[in-house]
């Protein structure tokens, strides 16, 4: 269907803007210990080292559309095999500007790093997503997850395993530095 010529205005001047000040992203993020928070972090860094504006944000916080971004990672931590709330709803609630943008998405993650538990939390992380049956992402990734700051600090895992988590930033904020969708 034709956009309203105002609309197509609206979008123009939008591009417009967008060519003056660079690729925008929005990295919002889902967490309950923080350790999602630490990762979405590091991937805004990753962004931004790749020439673009990014703004991170929790997903919880974004009540406004999120318009005007080429690219928005949506990160959440998987909790007895459900993606967190905060991650699902994010996705709900601006269904209508995420189907004009790149969209990347993460989960977290098991903290033993066999294949099973990868295996499983990516098909956890499926599944969630089949709830979103109009997003098709342009990447998706499990990253190996941290224990609860309640465990003893020498028992604590950490299977976060960053250089993964740069290079897939790094081809992500690829897809964010092409055209509009
Ligand atoms: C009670 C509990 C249940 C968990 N369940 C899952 C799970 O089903 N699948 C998974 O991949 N990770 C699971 N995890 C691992 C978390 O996703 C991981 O600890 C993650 O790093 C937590 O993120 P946060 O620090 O941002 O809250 C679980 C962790 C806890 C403490």
């Amino acid at each position: 269907m034709q956009s309203a010529p105002s609309e197509q205005h609206e979008r123009g001047d939008q591009e417009a803007g967008r060519r003056a000040v660079g690729p925008r992203a929005l990295v919002a993020y889902a967490t309950k210990h923080g350790s999602t928070e630490e990762v979405a972090r590091f991937i805004g860094d990753v962004l931004g080292r790749r020439g673009l504006r990014v703004d991170i944000v929790p997903a919880r916080a974004a009540r406004e559309a999120v318009d005007g971004y080429d690219l928005v990672v949506v990160g959440g931590a998987i909790y007895s095999g459900r993606w967190h709330r905060d991650a699902h709803r994010f996705l709900k609630n601006h269904r209508d500007e995420l189907l004009h943008v790149h969209v990347a998405v993460f989960g977290m993650g098991p903290r033993d790093t066999t294949d099973e538990a990868f295996a499983r939390a990516v098909s956890q992380l499926a599944r969630a997503l089949t709830r979103r049956d109009w997003l098709t992402p342009v990447a998706t990734a499990v990253f190996g997850g941290v224990d609860p700051p309640s465990r003893r600090p020498e028992k604590l895992r950490d299977a976060r395993d960053w250089t993964v988590i740069e290079a897939w930033a790094t081809s992500v904020a690829l897809v964010g530095r092409q055209a509009p969708l």
